[in-house]
């Protein structure tokens, strides 16, 4: 059976900082479950954890799912992290180590990128963004 399969989504809404923990222990949970190693388990969720502050810091609000399913023809987990916010004008230059409109370290977008195996950002001036990113199970389904 592939890893993952019938766990389902979950869905988490997120608003302001509690769930942003509870972002983070949702993800390590579903990464527990997909069978990824501990060390892998706090990837995921750290990886998940900058997305979702993110979301309250630029959008204020927005949601993140979370899910067991291919990703680039591999069994993983899945994340995506939606928000109606005032989306980003460069996401090449968000992608920047050190780059941040809010006077923050920077490194929440590209560490979160250098942490999983894939990311991608759909994102528009005025209307929000979508991060979408997946890591790799630790064995094959
Ligand atoms: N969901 C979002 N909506 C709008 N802008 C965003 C969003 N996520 C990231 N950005 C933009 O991308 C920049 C880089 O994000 P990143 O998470 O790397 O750094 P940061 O949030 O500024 O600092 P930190 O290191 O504390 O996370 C942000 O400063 C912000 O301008
Ligand atoms: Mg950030």
């Amino acid at each position: 059976m592939p890893p993952g399969e019938g766990l389902g989504e979950a869905s988490i809404a997120v608003n302001g900082d509690a769930d942003i923990v509870a972002a983070r222990s949702r993800a390590k949970e579903m990464a527990s479950a997909v069978g990824f190693s501990r060390t892998n388990q706090t990837v995921i969720a750290t990886a998940v954890s900058e997305i979702a502050r993110n979301i309250v810091v630029y959008a204020g609000s927005g949601e993140i799912v979370l899910r067991a399913q291919r990703c680039d023809g591999r069994w993983g987990l899945v994340a995506v992290a939606s928000d109606e916010g005032p989306g980003i004008a460069d996401v090449e230059q968000a992608l920047t180590e050190g780059y941040s409109t809010a006077g923050s370290l920077g490194v929440g977008l590209s560490g979160a990128r250098r942490l999983m195996d894939s990311m991608e950002i759909d994102s528009e001036v005025g209307r929000g963004t979508t991060v979408t990113m997946c890591k790799w199970a630790d064995r094959r389904g």
